[in-house]
């Protein structure tokens, strides 16, 4: 009969870069970055991406639903992540069903995909990482897609770059590569969730508007004028990679931080150093890097990293429960809650959000 539907639901949490990726080596659409990158995953029960795909030969086109809204799959990276995940399809067979599909049926059927996020989309909280990310493992799996997490990871990047490097979890390395079809740019794990998991992520949402220039628009402006990111590309970051690798490693979070601040840093001044410049912390985000300084530095050793990505979000990695707890305080301390807001504060296990 032709009345079925096959579907598969996946869940993937966004990363976060504590070195970061900033800019493409060209402008093709492969998104081939001019350094090496490393991220956290986070936990998948807080944000994350759940996606529901499913196929039908009563579909009549690909459709896509973001958060309830239908949105358009006509954009050239949706279509490259379809068509690469298509590409590597294989026979599907669901005898309890009486399904069969070969490999060649699948560039004739249609898909439908319902994507949702747990957090607020396009506010510099990565929410297109988990996103293609998401939607490249699901369809790897509803596809019997023989490929394993590495070279989903190099479809997944031509989605979003940063995507990447959400199909591991723990710690993961978005190696460069160097070939010009984009083969060997893809993500490789460093270290396992369990590897290192006495630090906390605090995530304090400063605003959950959407940002002003796309990471799209902002690196091809970067790349096109700024003289410092050559430098940070060819002398620093190659540097901070094997440091970062090493206080991974050996779980030490002194270096951790100290590489994980700097790179945060010199990624905004980077954004500063842009013709027109970019800004993407506002005064909240510069309060929260004073007080996290002035503590690490009134103490015998650091005990919160900070990191900002596109937009003026903080993400503060705290040693361990401890010092998330102290954290936590410090920031009702500076920022206080009025009555009005209290409802919109989330304040859990390992997060502190206020809208
Ligand atoms: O993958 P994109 O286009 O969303 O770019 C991500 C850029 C940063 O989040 C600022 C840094 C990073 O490495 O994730």
């Amino acid at each position: 009969s032709q009345n079925w539907v096959l579907m598969v639901t996946a869940q993937t949490p966004t990363n976060i870069a504590v070195i970061k990726y900033w800019g493409k080596r060209d402008d093709s659409t492969l998104i081939l970055p001019v350094n090496d990158s490393i991220s956290v995953t986070l936990d998948p029960n807080h944000l994350c991406t759940t996606n529901t795909v499913a196929v039908s030969p009563i579909f009549q086109q690909d459709r896509m639903w973001l958060n309830a809204n239908e949105i358009s799959l006509s954009g050239g990276r949706f279509q490259s992540c379809l068509r690469e995940i298509r590409s590597h399809a294989c026979d599907v067979e669901d005898k309890k069903k009486g399904i069969k599909i070969t490999k060649e049926d699948w560039s004739k059927l249609y898909l439908h995909i319902a994507s949702y996020n747990n957090f607020p989309t396009a506010a510099g909280l990565a929410s297109s990482a988990a996103g293609f990310a998401c939607l490249v493992y699901a369809l790897g799996k509803l596809m019997n897609v023989k490929e394993d997490e590495s070279q989903l990871s190099a479809i997944a990047r031509q989605g979003s770059g940063s995507a990447c490097r959400s199909l591991y979890g723990g710690f993961v390395k978005w190696v460069m590569g160097k070939e010009e079809n984009g083969s060997d740019s893809l993500a490789v794990q460093l270290a396992d969730e369990k590897h290192w998991d006495d630090l906390v992520i605090v995530i304090a949402v400063v605003s959950s508007r959407q940002k002003e220039t796309s990471s799209t628009s902002g690196m091809r402006e970067t790349v096109e004028t700024s003289l410092l990111l050559q430098h940070r590309a060819k002398e620093v970051v190659p540097k901070r990679i094997l440091q970062m690798e090493q206080a991974i490693r050996n779980r030490d979070f002194p270096s951790f931080s100290r590489l994980t601040c700097a790179d945060s840093n010199q990624f905004h001044a980077v954004c500063l150093d842009t013709s027109p410049p970019i800004f993407y912390m506002n005064d909240t985000s510069h309060r929260i890097i004073s007080i996290v300084e002035k503590w690490n530095r009134s103490e015998e050793a650091p005990q919160v990293a900070y990191t900002f990505d596109a937009g003026p979000n903080a993400v503060l990695i705290a040693r361990d429960r401890k010092a998330a707890a102290l954290l936590i305080q410090r920031l009702l301390y500076y920022f206080p809650p009025s009555s009005d807001d209290l409802n919109s504060y989330i304040i859990g296990d390992n997060s502190i959000a206020k809208d």
